[in-house]
């Protein structure tokens, strides 16, 4: 896989990747590094990290090795919030981190999200490193340049734009990652093949889900995403074509982790692909057969899910708060075609019923 090099950032693939910060570490001149982590990726991942920047017996490495530290949160969403921030920030400021520090964040999205918002904005910034160990992250959220964290229940609802210097795509790192992590960050995958070509959908859609991942899906995917924030690194317009399948999957999720009902992220957003390629259908003649299509390929992999008549009252509720809303009533990402989405559709709860019962049958 070729590196991507851009103004703001770039992306390097396996061992280069390595090579590459360890370029990056002595160009700069580094004074401190902090490599921040989950209680699974310091388990899984930093061995391995460790490995590659301090195994060779060098002058260099082992001043690296020297001016690192390491911080490990825990793992899950509920870690990314003020608190954590203030702990890592107090942490820098014992451990004497400068205006020339780096951190680098080795971990899902939640890590790079947190780890990405405390370099935003300590000492007013600080270079990062975003070293993704999850599908999720590899794919999605460690590209683009939005960082963040949650407050009582809002997501991301406090952040930047900041771009990460050097982002490494490590496939290894996914060997420890459970099914079911990976499963949500192919959900994404399968979005991002929707909203870019019939090419791109019909490779996906011919393996047999994230059991048969490669570096050319996910090369695919990274390259779908940065064409998407290049046209529009804001949010103000194209850039809302991410949030295909995320209207219906937020408020699936939000109503979900409310009930005793558990689901990840990407199992909320497959099945947000699923009622919204039918709303695709229903509002802009989105091929019907494509419908089925992409319906029976996510049913085949993933668990389907009941919904009763009260579970889609709240959940049409939910679409409310939507915060990606800038209007009072909740706007969908359809399809016109695959290739060839389109934003700020109107739904009516009428039709989104209806999207419930083709999701059901
Ligand atoms: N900034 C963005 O553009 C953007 C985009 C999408 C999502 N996000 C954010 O990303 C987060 C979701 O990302 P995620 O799905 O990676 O979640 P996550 O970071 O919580 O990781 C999921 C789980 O997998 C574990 N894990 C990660 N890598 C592992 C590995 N190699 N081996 C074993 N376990 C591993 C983690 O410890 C965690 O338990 C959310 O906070 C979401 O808001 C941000």
């Amino acid at each position: 896989m070729e590196s991507i090099i851009k103004p703001n950032y770039s992306i390097f693939f396996g061992n280069n990747g390595y090579v590459k910060l360890l370029e990056l570490i002595n160009k700069n001149n580094y004074d401190k590094i902090l490599i921040l982590s989950d209680s699974n990726t310091s388990k899984y991942c930093l061995p391995i990290l460790k490995d590659q920047l301090f195994s060779s017996d060098s002058k260099s490495n082992n001043d690296i090795e020297n001016k690192t530290f390491s911080y490990t949160v825990n793992s899950g969403e509920q870690t990314k919030n003020l608190n954590e921030l203030k702990k890592i920030c107090e942490f820098l400021i014992s451990n004497g981190f400068k205006r020339n520090s780096l951190i680098i964040n080795l971990g899902g999205g939640m890590v790079s999200d947190l780890g990405g918002f405390v370099s935003s904005i300590y000492m007013r910034g600080i270079d990062f490193v975003n070293i993704p160990t999850s599908l999720l992250g590899m794919v999605d959220a460690s590209i683009g340049g939005k960082t963040g964290i949650d407050l009582n229940d809002l997501k991301n609802i406090i952040g930047s734009f900041e771009f990460a210097k050097i982002i490494i795509i490590d496939l290894n790192f996914l060997s420890t990652l459970p099914i079911r992590q990976l499963n949500s960050g192919f959900a994404e995958m399968i979005k991002h093949s929707l909203i870019d070509s019939e090419k791109h959908w019909n490779k996906i859609s011919s393996v047999n889900f994230s059991k048969d991942v490669d570096s050319s899906l996910i090369y695919n995917s990274i390259i779908t995403k940065i064409k998407i924030i290049e046209n529009d690194p804001k949010e103000s317009s194209s850039r809302k074509f991410l949030n295909f399948g995320h209207t219906i999957g937020h408020a699936i999720e939000s109503f979900l982790l409310n009930s005793d009902r558990e689901i990840l992220h990407g199992e909320a957003i497959l099945i947000g692909i699923i009622l919204e390629s039918y709303l695709s259908q229903k509002l802009l003649n989105f091929d019907t057969q494509l419908t089925l299509n992409i319906k029976n390929y996510i049913l085949k992999f993933s668990k389907q899910i009941d919904f009763s008549e009260e579970d889609i009252k709240h959940v049409t509720e939910f679409l409310k708060y939507d915060k990606k809303n800038t209007s009072d009533e909740p706007l969908f990402v359809l399809l016109n075609e695959i290739g060839k989405p389109c934003y700020d559709n109107k739904v009516s709860n009428k039709e989104i019923i209806e999207a419930f019962k083709f999701y059901a049958v």
